[in-house]
């Protein structure tokens, strides 16, 4: 069989990512408030077994040893999230110095060991006390979070690092505050949820001014998990309801972001669900961006017959999926969203800020190997599409796998590993999986080998 080797440009980041509560554990040290993940978790049936991060990986006490698994692995990137209730514990006036303390460390080791950060302030952990006051329905919290934006940056803005504001606000507004299956757990109309999404864009746009305000060297950007949608088959209809699901998930999201308007049409379609949008608004959301984020992980299959609000997603029998229900593993995606997000958007630099996925591994053998060739084959062949992007143009400038390591999958809690480096829950030992190992070659190399046709 012919082999090709995938090379990648120089100065290629290689990373990996990770968020807060879904690694730190010591949710009550040094100040902490609480997050609405911590009282989530505790709501009888939110999450598997009742699992919560109070643990996690225990990264809080181990991220000296973490850092050196990453220098190890060989890492030049590193994605994090800040949790805003470490630093701003009532979730905005007084700053907790301590938790900013621990993000100091953790950045400037980083930095010693030439691994980049890549920061993003908002992975989903609001302190509680905003909830208590509204949340993301509430205008108000979206000045809370330039104010978070503001006390984080003025310490660590004059670091070198990428920053972003949010991670995936689709998630925040409909898991969050529509379906209810993540914190807050809320079910509102679908008029609140375009509230919800207009409120976490104007903390968007507030966040990027505070950011640019404090910080001169920060690249600045925001991870998006665009939707994909896939028509099942080629036939008109299934193409037509493909591309209203597009534009009813991702248009909604990058062009207030990217032009300053939402679309004409998705707002017509929403009737009078629409947000209230106050003067000004959509010229605040609309900020120069350095670069922007993509998280994608499955296809969603789209067929004809229902409404561009509610269109007939398809979960085809017989493919292969990973751990996570209904998540098919179908690699063309990831040159497909790169290829469509330069085709319909003002062009920005991208980074692939997470892809991964979760399969019931065997534990350790008794070398302490850990086996996992569908993870290692799931992350090639989405790297080797977006090469393939790549040399079509699209300027993709880094790639995150998700995840460094085993962790807190949210309602999930830990049954589902994402790692390229297994948790030992137990000893909280970590160990780099087969996925690792390869991951680790694949950086050193600067590319990687498939079969060449
Ligand atoms: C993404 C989240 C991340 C992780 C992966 C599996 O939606 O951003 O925290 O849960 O999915």
């Amino acid at each position: 069989m012919p082999k090709k080797f995938l090379e990648f440009p120089a100065g290629f980041l290689w990373g990996a990512a990770t968020a807060a509560y879904q690694i730190e554990g010591s949710t009550r040290a040094d100040g902490r408030g609480e997050s609405i993940w911590d009282v989530f978790c505790r709501k009888p049936g939110a999450t598997e077994e009742g699992a919560n991060g109070d643990l996690a990986c225990r990264h809080y006490e181990l991220w000296e040893s973490d850092l050196a698994l990453m220098k190890d692995l060989g890492l030049n990137t590193y994605r994090l999230s800040l949790a805003w209730p470490r630093i701003l514990p009532q979730g905005r006036g007084a700053v907790n110095s301590r938790g900013l303390d621990f993000y100091e460390r953790l950045i400037d080791r980083l930095l010693a060991l030439g691994i980049k950060p890549n920061i993003t302030l908002y992975h989903w952990d609001l302190p509680q006390v905003l909830e208590d006051k509204g949340g993301w329905a509430s205008r108000d919290t979206a000045y809370a979070f330039e104010e978070y934006a503001q006390a984080a940056l003025t310490r660590l803005g004059d670091r070198p690092a990428l920053w972003s504001t949010f991670n995936e606000p689709w998630c925040v507004a409909n898991v969050g505050y529509g379906s209810g299956s993540h914190a807050p757990g809320r079910k509102e109309s679908p008029q609140v949820v375009n509230q919800v999404i207009h409120h976490i864009l104007l903390a968007h746009g507030l966040g990027v001014q505070a950011i640019r305000r404090h910080s001169k060297s920060a690249q600045v950007g925001i991870v998006i998990v665009p939707v994909v949608p896939t028509p099942l088959t080629d036939a008109a209809a299934d193409q037509e309801a493909a591309e209203q699901h597009w534009q009813v998930e991702n248009d909604w999201w990058m062009h207030p972001l990217l032009l300053g308007e939402y679309p004409k049409q998705v707002w017509a379609w929403k009737g009078a669900n629409v947000p209230l949008v106050r003067d000004g608004d959509l010229k605040t959301i609309q900020q120069p961006l350095d670069w922007l984020g993509l998280n994608f992980y499955f296809p969603n299959r789209v067929a004809g017959g229902g409404s561009p609000l509610k269109p007939r997603i398809v979960r085809p029998q017989g493919v292969a999926t990973t751990a996570m229900p209904d998540w098919e593993i179908y690699p063309p995606i990831a040159e497909r969203i790169l290829l469509e997000f330069s085709r319909r958007y003002p062009k920005l630099p991208f980074y692939v800020t997470e892809n991964g996925a979760a399969f019931a591994d065997p534990e350790p053998d008794a070398q302490g190997r850990v086996r996992d060739p569908a993870r290692l084959n799931y992350i090639r062949e989405h790297l080797a599409s977006a090469k393939r992007a790549m040399d079509q143009g699209v300027d993709l400038r880094g790639w995150y796998v998700w995840s460094l390591m085993d962790n807190f999958e949210w309602r999930f809690g830990y049954g589902k590993r994402f790692g390229i480096v297994h948790t030992d829950y137990k000893t909280f030992a970590r160990r780099v999986k087969d996925s690792g190992l390869w991951y680790k070659e694949t950086i050193k190399a600067g590319g990687f080998e498939v079969r060449g046709d």
